[in-house]
């Protein structure tokens, strides 16, 4: 297999195969979708899942298989979503970590749960200084927006 393929791990032994990437995906997002809390707050911005899914599949091959696929822009994304707080990360941690345990493969499990731990983390430690409420136009007043020089 060439390296110059996609779905080529960089690390010498990923803890995972990309169908289970694709696995804990899917069945992730089918849980979040159904959920009475989250479910909402992703219909309201996802109009096409299969990219998504897509995006999300690049994001944890990449993290978890080293594959380098992914080049989007979680911090900023999460930092526009209205209403985060820290029991929404709960719930998005625990089913997350319910996907993990079952999939069955306990390194799986402990690199995904801890990368998705540390990011939770970080996102609502920005979200806290930096988040919607500041990146609502009505806050900072539209005055002290940085305007376009002509
Ligand atoms: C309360 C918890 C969370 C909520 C409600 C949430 C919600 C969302 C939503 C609505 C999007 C789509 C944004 C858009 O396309 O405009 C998104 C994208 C994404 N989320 Fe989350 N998320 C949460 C936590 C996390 C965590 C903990 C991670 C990482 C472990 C994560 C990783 C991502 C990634 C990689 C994307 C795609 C970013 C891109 O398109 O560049 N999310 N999330």
């Amino acid at each position: 297999m060439s390296s110059s393929q996609p779905n080529h791990p960089v690390s010498a032994s990923p803890c995972c195969t990309e169908e289970e990437v694709v696995e804990l995906v899917n069945r992730f997002y089918a849980l979040v979708r159904q959920d009475p809390e989250l479910g909402p707050i992703f219909e309201q911005r996802i109009d096409d899942w299969d990219a998504h899914l897509s995006i999300l599949v690049g994001f944890w091959s990449t993290l978890l298989r080293g594959t380098r696929r992914f080049n989007g822009a979680p911090m900023p994304k999460h930092m526009a979503l209205p209403g985060l707080n820290p029991p929404l990360f709960h719930r998005w941690l625990a089913l997350f970590g319910q996907i993990t345990t079952e999939l069955g493969n306990p390194a799986l499990k402990s690199q995904a749960d801890a990368h998705a731990k540390s990011m939770a983390e970080r996102f609502w430690q920005r979200y806290r200084v930096q988040g919607y409420d500041i990146l609502n136009p009505a806050f900072p007043p539209a005055s002290s927006k940085r305007e376009k020089s002509a």
